[in-house]
């Protein structure tokens, strides 16, 4: 996957995307990543990038022609059609389907504003779709676009060396909260390790880490269990761990 990023600060996104799983998948050349600045297609000695809002207010607005001209570069430097994406808090929300939807194009740009936003014309020309990645606000669009390219990365084929573990991540297959994981040492002064995870018992382990998960999202985000399509055997696995919760709180 190709992904260009229209953004003030291109050294963030690559330092960003330089680490970890991305950073490997970057090696590997499953994801090709490139910066363009906006300020580099701006005129005159000061390079401005930005200007006053009109009808007054705070803040800057980033203009149309220098990101007119950065975009129409991008483009060209791969024949194939992309989505160009605009990170903002009033896009669609960003959630693991969507990832997953976006990490299957074979190219993307990402635009990343600055200052209040971005002049309306240039968005309404040139931006497909909009994303945002919660319900706040962040000083640029890099964070981000640095959050979606970790994402769809991590989703490239070949990039998790283990090919499992993006199928049993939270969100993904099921829409549930992942389960809890435990490693070396098995007995420790916070607690020991769950009996069943050591029990060799491969049938077990699956059903108590289903549990664990229904679990999970009935505590913290009862709203994904809605969506979820529980099967009978999920909901007498949750009804059990109800129970267990409900005894618990009771000693
Ligand atoms: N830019 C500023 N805030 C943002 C948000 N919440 N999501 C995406 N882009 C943003």
């Amino acid at each position: 996957m190709r992904i260009d990023v229209l953004t003030l600060f291109p050294e963030f996104i690559a330092q960003a995307a330089a680490v970890g799983v991305v950073g490997r998948a970057q090696e590997r050349g499953l994801i090709a990543l490139q910066g363009w600045n906006p300020r580099d297609y701006a005129e005159g000695n000061y390079r401005r990038v930005d200007d006053r809002p009109f009808g007054g207010g705070p803040g800057m607005v980033m203009m149309i022609e220098p990101l007119r001209r950065c975009l129409a570069a991008a483009r060209q430097a791969d024949e194939r059609p992309a989505p160009v994406i605009y990170l903002s808090p009033q896009g669609q929300p960003l959630t693991q389907p969507l990832v997953r939807e976006l990490a299957a194009m074979p190219r993307m740009i990402l635009l990343c504003g600055r200052y209040e936003g971005v002049d309306e014309r240039f968005l309404e020309a040139e931006v497909d779709r909009e994303i945002s990645i919660g319900d706040y606000v962040l000083s640029g669009g890099e964070l981000a676009a640095a959050v979606l390219i970790d994402a769809v990365g991590r989703l490239q084929e070949g990039a998790l060396n283990d090919a499992d573990s993006a199928i049993q991540d939270s969100f993904e297959g099921d829409g549930l909260l992942d389960c809890p994981h435990y490693t070396h040492p098995s007995q420790h002064a916070w607690g020991d390790v769950p009996a069943v995870l050591k029990s060799g018992n491969h049938a077990e382990i699956a059903r108590w880490r289903r549990q664990q998960s229904l679990g999970r999202t009935w505590l913290r985000r009862p709203d994904l269990l809605d969506e979820a399509g529980l099967s009978r055997a999920d909901r007498a696995l949750l009804e059990a761990f109800r129970a267990e919760h409900a005894a618990r709180g009771q000693k």
